[in-house]
């Protein structure tokens, strides 16, 4: 069987993490979390006092940031130069921030060339917005995973919830969430936009487990 670079793309909260994480698991392949990465430069940016629409301030930065992970670590800590970064990254001014940073060409080609880097070597699974179109686009999976805004910003709530992170309303939420799709969506570099050799899954109505087996299904015939 062949390890294979697993690209799992798709707007906030559609459950990506959820269940990249659980797919790795099955394969025994290393998972890696794009949206932390920005989000710590996003952390980075913001303990410096850098303003995030500040493009050449934002750009000096970015090369001196490092963002990694230990492989299989079951926690999926995020690590910013070395210091632990996994709880700030969730905050809601981060969020609120982050696809600003995210925009920036030069922040994008130094975290493309990290998650190339993590993903050279295959059996991976990887998540984020633009990994089937210009991070690995001879993945040989591709998945869009989308869900209806209103589900989304429900499970985030709970999620929230659980993880005693500080939340706004469900409406609110649910406003934040659709605010930074359109951002995404609509900058110029990089979008979030499905490859079109990418599979479309929209997993409203299905469970977890579902779509895990409905991935896994895909990377069996294809390994
Ligand atoms: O996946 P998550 O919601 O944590 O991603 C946070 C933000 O990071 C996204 O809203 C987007 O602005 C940015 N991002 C990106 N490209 C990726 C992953 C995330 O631009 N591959």
């Amino acid at each position: 069987t062949k390890k294979l670079q697993v690209a799992i793309d798709g707007p906030a909260s559609a459950g990506k993490s959820t269940v990249a994480k659980l797919v790795a698991k099955r394969f025994g392949y290393v998972y890696c979390d794009t949206g932390a990465m920005y989000r710590a430069v996003t952390v980075a940016a913001l303990n410096k006092g850098i303003a995030v629409d500040d493009r050449p301030a934002v750009a000096e930065l970015v090369k001196t940031v490092k963002i990694t992970f230990k492989p299989g670590d079951p926690d999926q800590r995020v690590f910013l130069n070395g210091r632990e970064v996994t709880r700030d990254i969730r905050q809601p001014e981060i969020a609120s921030n982050v696809s600003a940073i995210a925009a920036i060409p030069e922040v994008r080609v130094a975290m493309t060339d990290q998650q190339r880097a993590i993903a050279a070597d295959g059996g991976i699974v990887m998540d984020g917005r633009d990994i089937g179109t210009t991070v690995l686009p001879k993945a040989p999976v591709k998945i869009f995973m989308v869900a209806s805004a209103h589900e989304r910003a429900r499970r985030r709530y709970v999620e929230n919830k659980k993880k005693g992170i500080a939340t706004t309303s469900l409406a609110d939420l649910q406003r934040a969430i659709e605010l930074r799709d359109q951002k995404d969506s609509t900058r110029k570099v990089s979008p979030l936009v499905q490859a079109p050799d990418a599979i479309r899954l929209d997993t409203t109505h299905l469970t977890i487990d579902q779509v895990v087996d409905k991935i896994s299904e895909i990377i069996e015939k294809k390994r």
